[in-house]
């Protein structure tokens, strides 16, 4: 099959991509570089080190010969868009070319716009180009399980079921976001369900959990094609900056009360239930959901196993709770279906530990890039506005 996939220079996307290609497919990918240069702004780098992109390709084509056609460039910019699409006919699209930071988007009203613009724009440009160029094409789109919010009920995987008067109509369920980040996801939710509607395309739309790991199946063992790993406030995830402070001897820093729930799943699982997905498209028109996370865990569960795997190979892991820079719940119901992919095929591999053990052996010989930005650990983006360090509870 022809996939484009946006975003291939991200965390997610070099992982994917080697397996797609080592599956035969065809891969057409687009970044713009963006998340060096904001990981960069944050004062900080990839835990991991990773290669410049044209050492990635040329390491992509030792291994998988001639499967992978790179465009740089920006997806929020119609003609490049246009012309990739023009060019290399996508039969289907992964779309993971975007901002992903919730409290990147928090920091002002710039960073805010640009989230918006950058997600938004690049998202409707692709469903533009795929009615005028590729209209049988599926959409795989990287949404968040962040655009549900933490409601007081079970979250269905997309729709619910209302009856007035004997009559039963699928609505949307309900999004409530923490984020300018999570609205824009929202944003784009709605504008693909109107393309799906209107102009009879086919998409996708993945709720991801948090996703986290070093290491996939096919995971070749070739330094030139390790993906990143990001620590600092914005870009890194709880379990990262976790399992980045653990190796560095610094307490875990969980947020408040620490009960705040997520779904997790580690990147192989991520990887495989997009190719899942790929596989199975919609039918035409057909715009559908998936919730995609394997297991729940809250905050405080997370650093607890952090600290039990980093324990056990002699790290003597602390936990020091600090104040809660955002605006959240902090204790609260959390239960979401993720029966779809399931039906499909998914075969979860339940086993955080193992994960998080790679992950700290992959990171213990990193120690002194991690040391070096140790400062970007501690939070400053307050949901409120200020900017200043976040204190120990
Ligand atoms: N990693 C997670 O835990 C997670 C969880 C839920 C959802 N997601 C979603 O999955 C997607 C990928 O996540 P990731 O962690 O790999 O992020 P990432 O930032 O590592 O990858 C995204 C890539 O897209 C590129 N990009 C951004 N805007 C672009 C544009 N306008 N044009 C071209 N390229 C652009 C960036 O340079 C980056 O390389 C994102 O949409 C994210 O919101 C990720």
């Amino acid at each position: 099959m022809r996939i484009m996939i946006t975003g291939i220079d991200g965390y997610l996307v070099l992982p994917l991509t080697q397996h797609l290609a080592s599956l035969g497919h065809e891969i057409a990918g687009v970044d713009n570089m963006l998340r060096r240069k904001m990981v960069g702004e944050m004062g900080s780098l990839s835990a991991i080190p990773i290669e410049p992109m044209a050492i990635r390709l040329q390491a992509f084509y030792d291994h998988f010969g001639d499967k992978l056609r790179f465009y740089q460039g920006d997806v929020t910019d119609y003609s490049f868009t246009y012309e990739v699409m023009r060019e290399f006919k996508p039969e289907a699209i992964v779309h993971l070319g975007e901002i992903p930071s919730a409290p990147y988007s928090m920091i002002n009203v710039h960073k805010s716009n640009q989230t918006m613009m950058n997600n938004i724009v690049g998202t409707q440009n692709l469903l533009f180009c795929m009615r005028d160029i590729v209209p049988d094409c599926h959409m795989v789109k990287l949404g968040t399980m962040g655009e549900y919010g933490t409601p007081n009920v079970p979250i269905p995987e997309g729709f619910f079921e209302m009856e007035y008067k004997g009559k039963k109509e699928v609505m949307p369920f309900p999004r409530i976001p923490g984020s300018w980040y999570h609205l824009s996801k929202v944003h784009d939710t709605q504008n693909i369900m109107f393309a799906c509607r209107i102009w009879g395309l086919r998409s996708t739309d993945i709720m991801q959990g948090v996703v986290y790991g070093t290491r996939t199946d096919t995971f070749k063992d070739d330094p030139r094609l390790r993906t990143r790993l990001d620590f600092d406030e914005a870009f890194g995830t709880a379990i990262n900056r976790f399992a980045c402070q653990a190796a560095i001897g610094m307490a875990l820093t969980p947020y408040g009360k620490g009960l705040q729930k997520r779904g997790f799943l580690p990147i192989r699982d991520s990887i495989q239930c997009l190719t899942i997905a790929i596989n199975n498209p919609p039918k035409p028109g057909e715009y559908r959901v998936f919730n995609q996370f394997e297991e729940v865990y809250s905050i405080s569960d997370l650093a607890l196993k952090v600290k039990e795997v980093g324990d056990e190979i002699g790290l003597n892991v602390q936990i020091n709770p600090i104040e809660n820079p955002r605006v959240e719940k902090e204790d609260h119901f959390y239960e979401a279906e993720h029966r779809c992919l399931l039906d499909l095929g998914y075969k979860p591999t339940h086993d955080m530990k193992k994960e998080l053990r790679f992950m700290l052996e992959d990171l213990l010989p990193n120690k002194g890039r991690i040391s070096s930005r140790s400062h970007s650990l501690l939070p400053s983006i307050r949901w409120s506005g200020k900017r200043d360090k976040c204190r120990p509870l």
